[in-house]
């Protein structure tokens, strides 16, 4: 069994959407599948609206989600924990236990960030969506290759 936990800065814009869109790709597949902030300013809140929006519009689901401030912990319980940019990359290094096995990277298979759109228009949750839809599909292949092997 796989898990992958997406982490961005307040788990409202980014993280969220790139747990919904990886719910919706990965269905049927054994995945845990779950998201955080490195930031706990709105913990306990739900998706943006406008986060939620633009994901809803293409028919992703963010049911259920609450943002949470990612923890120690989290470096034993994923295999994957994928940061959304170069900052919340640097700070979960920061946190990252000796021993922790989690593969740890930035999201973007090309190493660029996925730009905070929290202070920004309407376009910013646009490309968000567009962003986090091309790098699921490279992850998710990264996944189901490993979970073959392992097996
Ligand atoms: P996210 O966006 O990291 O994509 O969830 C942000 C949400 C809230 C804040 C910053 C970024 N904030 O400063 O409250």
């Amino acid at each position: 069994m796989t898990s992958v936990l997406f982490v961005c800065l307040g788990n409202i814009c980014r993280s969220p959407t790139a747990e919904a869109v990886f719910r919706a790709r990965a269905a049927g597949q054994d995945i845990i599948i779950d998201s955080a902030g490195t930031g706990a300013w709105h913990a306990g809140d739900g998706p943006d609206p406008r986060s939620r929006a633009e994901g809803e519009r293409r028919g992703y689901s963010f049911a259920g989600q609450a943002a949470r401030k990612v923890q120690v912990q989290d470096f034993y319980d994923f295999d994957f924990i994928l940061a959304m940019d170069a900052s919340n990359l640097a700070d979960l290094k920061a946190l990252r236990p000796k021993d922790s096995a989690a593969m740890l990277s930035l999201f973007r298979p090309d190493g660029s960030d996925v730009p905070d759109p929290y202070y920004g228009g309407p376009d910013g949750f646009v490309d968000v969506v567009d962003l986090i839809e091309d790098a699921a599909d490279y992850w998710l292949a990264q996944m189901t290759a490993g979970q073959s092997k392992a097996e």
